[in-house]
């Protein structure tokens, strides 16, 4: 089900493969058990999110929790005509989109602002953790096409990942997409994610009814 951190009341987005039954994003993104449970995380404003400090690197790609300079990526992944068809659009402005990912944060669903070594945005990679299973976390993510071909959604999902099965209390981490979605399928399978599943008709994308494959994280050496 929803994993994207665009909206409010989604279905069947990128990263999380329940059913048609439609569920509020935020609440269905873990619980404050989980958020306490994710350890080295930092306060470093009046009304912070949770994040790592310092910032995940690893030179090329910088992850760190989302701020009002990412407005204008933000904006324009509302407008990109290829995160709608793959993901759905987003509800709310861009605005409403960052104060919901900090909620994400407290509610132990993080999302990461993707940025450039100069700590410019260009994309999200988050981690959906939902209540009835807090071992396993779904992985999302976009690009803006101006970030793409570089492999920078690849590094992306790589250190989120990595994180999150350190940090988060995390045993399992899976992702869905879509059999069309060529680049999604081979960020998921360079970031170190093999297929393990397929389904049929079990979500939606802005109406439509979707098939997905499922991901999930083969621990290195297996
Ligand atoms: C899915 C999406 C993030 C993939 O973006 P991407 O740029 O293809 O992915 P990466 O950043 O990992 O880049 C990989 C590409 O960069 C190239 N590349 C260049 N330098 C590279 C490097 N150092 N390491 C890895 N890849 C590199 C690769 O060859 C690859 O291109 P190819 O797939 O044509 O061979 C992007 O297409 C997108 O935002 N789509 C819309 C939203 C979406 O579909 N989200 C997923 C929903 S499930």
């Amino acid at each position: 089900m929803c994993a994207t951190p665009g909206g409010q009341r989604l279905l069947a987005r990128c990263g999380d493969p329940s059913s048609l039954v439609e569920v509020d994003c935020w609440t269905a993104g873990g619980s404050a058990d989980v958020s306490a449970r994710t350890a080295r995380v930092v306060s470093s404003s009046d009304d912070p999110p949770l994040a790592p400090d310092p910032p995940l690197t690893d030179g090329s790609v910088l992850l760190r929790a989302s701020e009002p300079g990412d407005l204008p990526a933000i904006e324009a992944r509302i407008n990109d005509p290829d995160v709608i068809r793959w993901i759905g659009p987003t509800q709310g402005s861009a605005t409403d989109v960052i104060a919901l990912n900090r909620q994400r944060w407290a509610n132990g669903s993080p999302t990461f602002s993707i940025c450039e070594p100069d700590g410019t945005c260009v994309g999200l990679v988050w981690v959906s953790v939902r209540e009835a299973d807090q071992t396993t976390g779904w992985v999302g993510y976009w690009l803006l096409p101006r970030a793409r071909g570089q492999g920078l959604a690849t590094r992306a999902v790589r250190l989120a990942s990595g994180w999150a099965l350190r940090e988060m209390g995390l045993t399992n981490l899976r992702l869905t997409t879509e059999p069309e979605n060529e680049r999604s399928r081979r960020v998921a399978e360079r970031s170190g994610f093999r297929q393990t599943g397929a389904l049929h008709h079990q979500a939606t994308i802005d109406g439509r009814l979707i098939d997905q494959v499922v991901y999930e994280l083969v621990p290195e050496g297996e």
